[in-house]
């Protein structure tokens, strides 16, 4: 397929759709549109990771970056059941998520899908669930590293308010190891407030997953994000 060239800005807002029956098929499709929507009248960057089924008519259909949950490194050929990094480029994605802590990986895995998805062309945005995690990953150097405390994730209580100290450290560390290496956080992150001091601590962008999906209104909690990164 004809993939658009979407460009990938910093800071970013990144929309995980895990496996959310909100954010499935046709209505994760009507919530690209909405963030597609948001990010135009902003100036703001927004990348969604829908399912791996949905990136096809996602990304076909809107003109933002789309990237995928997961892949896997094995090489094209007999290793059914995975995921392939030219199978996601094919469907249209820039980039993937990588070790979330929903779908955790052995460091070597990390590193051979990091390696694959760099030679296709794909960003890669590998999650670390504290700022040590963090700083040994980006020895790898990924494009992004999301810092998740993973008892947060879903919780509605933002790694911001509730452990800036973890961010604040995550970028130190981060950034002494990969300089081109950009810090994102996320776990919580439910309004604009919580955006807001996610980038004065330093982080160049938020994850996040059921305060958009699951929210009453979405476009509502997307323009309140966008406003606070344009501060
Ligand atoms: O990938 C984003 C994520 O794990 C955070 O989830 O629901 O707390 O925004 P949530």
């Amino acid at each position: 397929m004809t993939v658009k060239q979407v460009k990938v800005a910093y800071p970013l807002v990144l929309i995980n759709y895990k496996t959310y029956l909100e954010s499935l098929g046709n209505r994760g499709l009507l919530l690209a549109k909405t963030v597609e929507r948001i990010s135009k009248e902003y100036g703001v960057c927004m990348v969604v990771a829908p399912q791996f089924v949905d990136i096809p008519r996602i990304a076909s259909e809107v003109s933002i970056p789309v990237f995928s949950q997961h892949l896997d490194p094995e090489p094209a050929g007999s290793h059914t059941g995975h995921i392939s990094p030219e199978s996601i480029k094919e469907a249209g994605a820039c980039g993937t998520l990588l070790n979330h802590s929903e779908r955790r990986l052995r460091a070597d895995i990390i590193e051979d899908s990091i390696k694959r998805s760099r030679e296709l062309g794909l960003l890669t945005c590998v999650c670390a669930n504290t700022s040590l995690i963090g700083k040994a990953l980006s020895i790898l150097n990924p494009d992004m590293v999301a810092i998740e405390p993973p008892e947060l994730i879903g919780s509605g209580i933002s790694v911001s308010k509730a452990k800036p100290e973890v961010i604040r450290s995550s970028v130190e560390m981060i950034k002494s190891v990969s300089s081109t290496t950009h810090v994102l956080c996320g776990a919580g992150i439910t309004d604009g407030m919580d955006v807001l001091r996610a980038i004065e601590l330093g982080s160049e962008g938020v994850l996040v997953a059921s305060g958009v999906v699951k929210a009453k209104d979405p476009e509502k909690i997307l323009k309140d994000f966008a406003i606070a990164l344009n501060q």
